[in-house]
């Protein structure tokens, strides 16, 4: 089916072909609830009208330039967006993907500190290319420093007692050779996952002591996707380097990278330069702007708190015994399938995922991970939750 696309992964066959709020459309008319929120980016709902309003309005009057020219949207997107991630950035440059944002704040890591390793956590997605891409979860890259890390929700944990070792060994071993520390505050391809609170403090710390710059990858977990705007405000931490995208454009390709210029400086022109052909276009400016009004003005975050409750509520009351565990962060949920009567789970997760199409429900299955994912939008309204909660119940039950 559909040879004429190179089949870079695999694709589900019906054809979309509209889209409005929570819902997308297939080409023969029928509807499913978007729970996975496109590519978890439309976290205020497919074709929002004052977003739609804004591309209108800009593409009448300029939707790329030179490069070499900046354009009033842009300056405004870029106060915008300063204003709306806390903790005090001063500049920013706007790409396309998240995976290019992450990218480039590898490199500008690696620029600022004259040192070329990078860290991640073991279980996180940080791109589909370059730097990026080694450093995932997924990679195989044997040379690439992924961390193990403790899970838990304990205030008084003794998560630091049992990891100690393990800070202290990449701070003695590897911390002269380290750019940057690249957290993705919880890991969504790698699981729904958070890691401990103080575990993350103190090797945060002690790297950023040592100069080991802190990226925070915010491409899934920023803009209320966690339940709170950014997914670095869940730790009492300070990154020096801020990667936001996906949300950011709620579906247009639109990505930005936020840091303090204080940083940069001692950097020559030639290892500041960064340029390709869309970066600041107008468009993608515009949308960004649109978005943080939005989320400003409606309170998106806050709004969301309850439809979390109402969906966690539900999800948690479902016991069904292939369930293993149910897994929860903000606006996140996975759940984790076991193997069932001789039917092993990766078989159960392709089941699940379908009975749910055929109810009208999208969500995302995780082989590797052995999850089922659903990433509503934030602006999920109470009816549509009632017909989540129909459905879901319907299809577990069918299983
Ligand atoms: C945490 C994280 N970082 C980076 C990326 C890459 O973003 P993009 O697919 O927009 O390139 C993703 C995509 O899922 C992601 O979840």
């Amino acid at each position: 089916m559909f040879e004429q696309i190179l089949q870079t992964h695999s694709f589900e066959p019906i054809l979309l072909e509209k889209a409005k709020g929570s819902w997308v459309w297939d080409v023969d008319g029928k509807k499913y609830l978007d729970c996975v929120s496109g590519t978890w980016c439309t976290n205020l709902g497919h074709n929002h009208p004052r977003i739609m309003q804004a591309m209108k309005d800009q593409m009448e009057k300029l939707i790329h330039r030179s490069m070499w020219f900046l354009t009033p949207v842009t300056i405004e997107a870029a106060e915008k967006v300063l204003e709306f991630v806390p903790k005090n950035y001063d500049a920013v440059t706007f790409l396309q993907s998240g995976s290019e944002v992450v990218e480039y704040a590898i490199s500008f890591s690696q620029n600022v500190t004259k040192r070329r390793k990078i860290l991640s956590l073991k279980d996180s997605y940080l791109g589909a290319f370059g730097l990026a891409k080694q450093s995932s979860y997924h990679s195989g890259v044997a040379s690439k420093l992924k961390i193990p890390y403790p899970i838990c929700s304990t205030p008084n944990c003794s998560c630091l007692d049992e990891h100690n070792e393990l800070i202290e060994h990449i701070s003695k071993k590897y911390v002269d050779e380290l750019a940057c520390f690249v957290l993705e505050p919880i890991m969504v391809s790698g699981g729904i996952l958070k890691p401990c609170k103080a575990f993350i403090e103190k090797l945060c710390k002690e790297l950023q002591s040592a100069g080991v710059l802190l990226v925070s990858n915010e491409v899934t977990c920023g803009f209320g996707r966690t339940g709170k705007s950014f997914g670095f405000e869940h730790f009492d931490i300070r990154p020096d380097i801020v990667a936001i995208g996906k949300a950011m454009g709620n579906g247009y390709p639109v990505s930005a990278i936020l840091t303090n210029n204080q940083l940069a400086d001692g950097l020559s022109p030639g290892e500041m330069y960064y340029a390709q052909s869309h970066q600041l276009d107008p468009l993608g400016a515009v949308v960004a702007k649109t978005v943080v009004d939005v989320f400003v003005e409606e309170q998106i975050v806050k709004k969301s708190q309850s439809k979390i409750t109402q969906i966690r509520n539900i999800f948690e009351s479902l016991t069904h015994s292939f369930i293993k565990e149910f897994r929860t962060q903000g606006m996140l949920f996975a759940f984790v399938i076991q193997s069932h009567n001789n039917i092993s789970s990766k078989e159960l997760l392709v089941k699940l995922k379908y009975e749910l199409l055929k109810e009208g429900i999208i969500a995302g299955a995780s082989l590797g991970k052995e999850i089922l994912r659903l990433l509503p939008p934030l602006t999920i309204t109470d009816k549509e939750i009632s017909i989540l909660k129909e459905k879901i119940n319907k299809a577990f039950d069918a299983i």
